[in-house]
């Protein structure tokens, strides 16, 4: 992807007047504004309409900068040192003269951190004087953006700029890990947690249903295409949308492909684009067919899950 540097420094000052402004990353689209600034914080929360519990996820251009404001350990640098940049974020704790806006993280003693991988937010992380707060650039509960026209359907005019980045290669939120004591996954994503328990050489506990929500990734409703969803569906009711892992012999004009070939991330990559995709057609409902449960089939599942509590 060709950097523009006109958009990059364009971005840069609208941040710094504490503006907000959605910057690509590689798993979604975030709704950016500087982590430091309470007024900034309060922005993005008032845009995407997002309860005030729940905190802010900070990005850094790298884990020198995220020094002045978090503690780390070992497990940190090793998955730090072979995943990042890349879609996974860290909960830590928070130093006591951490600059991190109270308003961002709810004043708690915790902040979950990322490092992304896209090279045009990379670029607008290395010359900004603070770390960016971005939560995925979606009004609250509803689909992740994968792409600048996504973010402009949730948001019009309301967002003064949109730092173009093409679509989302991952196209699931990082996978969320609590490093802080025993290694505990808080929400699937993009990494696949085998690879994880594989740089960490041991099994890792996942924790995304506990009954006190810890990270509202958890809450139930989320990701919603506003519409009822059917799980493990073997065919279609009326006037319903059918959702399917690979291209079927016979196909529908209500039928929807994840991918050509089975390729879950392919599917991945395809999930968020196509449901918005069925949200446009007026169908009453979505059926969907059964998807493995392996590696990023477990995230594609556990988005849908969500996504059927309508
Ligand atoms: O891939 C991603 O993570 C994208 C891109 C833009 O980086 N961001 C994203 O942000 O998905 P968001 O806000 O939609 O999801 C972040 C999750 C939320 O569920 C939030 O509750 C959780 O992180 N979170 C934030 N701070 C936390 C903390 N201190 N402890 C536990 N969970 C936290
Ligand atoms: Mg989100």
């Amino acid at each position: 992807m060709k950097i523009n540097l006109a958009n990059i420094k364009k971005a840069q000052n609208l941040l710094n007047k504490k503006e907000c402004v959605a910057i690509p990353t590689e798993t979604v689209y975030g709704l950016a504004g500087n982590a430091y600034s309470d007024q900034a914080c309060q922005k993005i929360f008032r845009l995407k309409k997002r309860p005030k519990y729940n905190p802010l996820i900070v990005h850094y251009y790298n884990y020198k900068k995220m020094k002045k404001d978090c503690n780390f350990n070992d497990n940190f640098l090793k998955l730090y040192k072979r995943f990042c940049p890349g879609p996974i974020t860290f909960i830590l704790n928070l130093k006591k003269n951490s600059k991190i806006s109270k308003i961002a993280t709810n004043k708690k003693k915790s902040l979950a951190v990322r490092f992304p991988k896209h090279i045009i937010t990379r670029s607008l992380l290395k010359v900004l004087k603070f770390p960016l707060a971005a939560p995925s650039a979606n009004i609250s509960s509803q689909i992740s953006p994968v792409c600048t026209n996504d973010v402009k359907e949730d948001f019009g005019k309301k967002i003064k700029f949109v730092l173009e980045g093409g679509k989302s290669s991952i196209g699931l939120e990082s996978t969320i890990i609590d490093i802080r004591n025993k290694p505990k996954i808080l929400r699937l994503g993009g990494l696949d947690v085998a690879t994880i328990e594989k740089a960490l050489n041991k099994k890792i506990l996942i924790n995304n249903k506990p009954s006190k929500i810890s990270a509202p990734g958890q809450i139930k409703l989320h990701y919603s295409p506003g519409i009822p969803i059917r799980l493990n569906a073997k065919n279609t009711k009326d006037k319903e949308a059918f959702l399917l892992i690979n291209k079927k012999k016979e196909a529908q004009p209500n039928h929807y492909y994840l991918s050509k070939t089975d390729n879950l991330k392919e599917a991945a990559k395809n999930l968020y684009s196509v449901l918005r995709k069925i949200k446009k057609k007026k169908y009453k409902s979505i059926a969907v067919a059964k998807i493995p449960n392996k590696g990023l089939g477990k995230t594609i599942n556990d988005r849908l899950i969500r996504a059927s509590k309508f």
